[in-house]
């Protein structure tokens, strides 16, 4: 089993801590076999045979091309002025010739498949040609990305290119912040966001081109657009519809597309070393770091790609590498570190995308964002780890989890593309020859066979596609997953006997969250308290970066954290209490310091809860508060997320009480040390264990009272009662 050492996306206040115990038990080793952990002391010595053994496999031929009038354009550029060099630059993509043909062919074709290397020009480029060309006077030009960082980002360079302000005639629109404007006629939006535009118009009126761009990711809503667009395009004639891929499995692209052609971008590759350790890594991590270092020692210039599993690894590979590179002094060059990930605030995501001075080197800690969906200039080598977090899914208990799993050949292939693009580039590819050949699939499994489908299915059931077992999926689902969203959505009221969608399901849809999550909302109408979880629901979405403790004041951060906590209200109700008193400071930046809580995240939570005030009023909720009835707030998260309830056992772990399994308070949880009898929380996560996150003491009774469908009497009865009466030890 691996480990998963973040839910995607979010912080743990123990991370480090937990990252590092996770460490000395050694990590993921990719299931055969391990090499004892290497002690890395501070007077680390750079003897790179020594330490990691790589052996030299082959060396890919790269198409042939003059490399040194590249540079010398490039040099001579740089002369020009900012815009004028963006627009040489713009010139010199691999996409570039390709412009009239390109034009002609979407001219031709109603429907078109595009293939090219990551970097080519396909996410910047073929938009702004379809503008020039003039699509736009017929409606907007959407770009769907997998992610959120790569739609803001892409956004933002395209709009340098154009000479225009970000949000004008360029813009993004991802989930809880639309950088858009009247004026946008290019928009560049994460897959999720087009999803939503179905509900409020159906046939993408808006729209005259739209380009699922990064369709080799295979993401869930990707997957959902295919069958959408593929639809609207026959009644749409006008519609213009690319799919791009940076990856060669375009004919089952085009297949699914009735036979779409293919357009094809020759790629301009330099050729890449690839090295494979001699024997398996046991702790990756480490051996990341200490190739990097190496490789900065030994190797000449050029920069360093490492590619990590997510936030927290990042983080911790950021630390160390600072520390031993501090411990080093001026012995060795400036290495620069940037991390960037997903939650990366913008203003940082900036620097990566910065030339690295003379005599520096960079090295970028990234996650699978610098697959594809990103490019960075200047890279030379990539250490490649042989890991990536996939969500996986358990159709019969409904549990969903994220687990640091080994990549595919294809993204392994994809990785060491990336150190060849600006020059000849080395990919270190942390495992051996044979575990490439013998033990990594050839491709990733679609994330529609191994994700929870529930919120794919009320929004399809939304825009009225019922028949969902027939829909037109290029790879459907198991349909165990498909009955078992099915029955979550049936389970919260939001769809009747017979599949229909029901009036608590139709305002669900509007809320562009987790269906638990939407239905404590809803459901809070019935308990006066819409106001009171909309702010709870706000700070549950964005994740686990509301508090933060720093290494040298753990103290006085848990301290401050515990402070939320007074009365064992539970995690739910102290990120209430967060908020509300951040409100009443006026939203003080000096209170969030004083209290080890980061303004960043509480901002965030402010313009979701404004959001979702929004949506309630449109589903007709009024905003009603009811903060002294700490039932009816709890009620209304138990009316979401009932499917999460769990009892005490007598051993201090949990055993939840439909498809029973053991999990337990994690540490950072208010309740850690009550272990209340009876619980409700948000999610669980695996790391060391399987941990609930957010946890709420909830009244068996209520069980029976809110979800009488689901539990019966019977699971809700105390096997102890006998000796204590049933909801003893509950404070009420
Ligand atoms: O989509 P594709 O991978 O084919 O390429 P792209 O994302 O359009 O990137 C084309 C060029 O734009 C690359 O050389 C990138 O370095 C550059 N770019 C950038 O400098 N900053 C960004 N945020 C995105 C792209
Ligand atoms: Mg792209």
């Amino acid at each position: 089993r691996y480990r998963d050492p973040n839910a995607e996306e979010k912080m743990n206040p123990f991370a480090e801590q937990e990252a590092w115990e996770e460490h000395q038990i050694g990590k993921a080793t990719m299931k055969f076999g391990s090499k004892n952990k290497k002690q890395v002391s501070d007077d680390y010595q750079f003897v790179f045979e020594d330490q990691i053994d790589f052996i030299k496999a082959s060396v890919m031929e790269g198409d042939k091309f003059d490399y040194e009038e590249m540079k010398d354009s490039h040099e001579k550029s740089q002369a020009k002025s900012a815009f004028e060099a963006l627009q040489e630059e713009r010139k010199r993509l691999p996409m570039y010739p390709y412009r009239d043909e390109l034009l002609k062919a979407v001219h031709d074709h109603q429907v078109l498949v595009i293939v090219g290397e990551t970097g080519s020009g396909k996410t910047t480029q073929i938009p702004q040609y379809l503008h020039e060309a003039g699509y736009t006077k017929r409606g907007m030009i959407a770009c769907t990305q997998p992610r959120r960082v790569a739609a803001m980002s892409v956004a933002a360079r395209v709009s340098q290119e154009m000479g225009v302000k970000l949000g004008h005639e360029v813009g993004y629109s991802i989930r809880f912040e639309d950088c858009t404007s009247e004026k946008t006629i290019l928009k560049y939006m994460t897959d999720g966001m087009l999803l939503r535009e179905f509900l409020g118009e159906p046939d993408l009126a808006s729209y005259s081109v739209v380009m699922v761009d990064e369709a080799h990711e295979r993401t869930l809503s990707t997957d959902i657009l295919f069958g959408l667009v593929k639809d609207i395009a026959r009644f749409r004639p006008d519609l213009k519809l690319l799919i791009s891929s940076a990856t060669l499995d375009a004919e089952k692209f085009s297949d699914y597309f009735d036979s779409a052609p293919i357009f094809k971008i020759p790629g301009r590759r330099y050729p890449v070393e690839i090295n494979y350790t001699k024997a398996p890594e046991a702790d990756y991590l480490d051996a990341a770091i200490v190739t990097s270092l190496q490789i900065h020692v030994t190797q000449p210039p050029g920069d360093i790609l490492v590619f990590l599993t997510g936030q927290e690894e990042i983080e911790t590979a950021e630390e160390i590498l600072k520390h031993r590179t501090r411990g080093l002094g001026t012995k060795i060059a400036e290495l620069i570190i940037c991390p960037i990930y997903a939650n990366l605030p913008t203003e940082l995501q900036a620097k990566i995308f910065e030339p690295t001075p003379e005599g520096a080197r960079k090295v970028v800690l990234a996650t699978n964002i610098a697959e594809t969906s990103l490019t960075i200039d200047g890279i030379k080598y990539v250490i490649d780890p042989g890991f990536c977090k996939m969500k996986s899914y358990n159709p019969r208990t409904g549990m969903e989890s994220l687990l640091v799993t080994p990549i595919s050949k294809a993204s392994a292939n994809q990785r060491a593309g990336r150190s060849g693009r600006t020059g000849p580039g080395k990919c270190f590819r942390l495992y051996t020859a044979y575990n490439f050949q013998n033990d990594l699939e050839d491709n990733t499994v679609p994330e529609i066979q191994r994700t929870n489908l529930a919120n794919v299915v009320l929004t399809l059931k939304s825009l009225g596609i019922h028949d969902l077992l027939n829909f037109d999926f290029m790879d459907p689902p198991p349909a165990e997953a498909l009955l078992k969203a099915l029955e979550l959505l049936f389970a919260l009221s939001a769809l009747n006997k017979l599949g229909e969608l029901t009036k608590v399901g139709r305002r669900m849809a509007e809320f562009p969250l987790d269906p638990m999550l939407s239905k404590m909302i809803v459901a809070s109408e019935n308990y006066k308290c819409s106001d009171e979880i909309i702010s709870i629901a706000a700070m549950l979405s964005v994740g686990n970066s509301i508090f933060y403790r720093p290494k040298d004041k753990q103290v006085h951060a848990d301290n401050a954290r515990m402070n939320f906590h007074t009365g064992n209200v539970g995690d739910h109700i102290a990120l209430l209490k967060v908020y509300n008193s951040w409100k009443e400071t006026n939203y003080s930046t000096q209170w969030c310091y004083e209290n080890y809580i980061q303004v960043r995240s509480m901002k965030r939570a402010r313009d979701i809860r404004d959001q979702l005030a929004g949506l309630l009023e449109r589903v007709e909720i009024e905003l009603t508060a009811n903060s002294n009835d700490l039932d009816a707030i709890k009620k209304s998260i138990t009316s979401g997320f009932f499917p999460h309830s769990a009892r005490l056992q007598k051993n201090g772990s949990y055993r939840t009480v439909k498809h029973p399994q053991t999990v337990h308070i994690h540490p950072s949880g208010g309740l850690a040390q009550v272990l209340p009898r009876w619980v409700v929380y948000h999610e669980l996560v695996l790391t060391t264990k399987e941990y609930m996150r957010q946890v709420t003491e909830l009244k068996p009774d209520w069980l029976v009272e809110i979800a009488p469908h689901y539990y019966q009497l019977k699971d809700v009865e105390d096997s102890s009662s006998k000796k204590m009466p049933r909801g003893a030890g509950i404070a009420s």
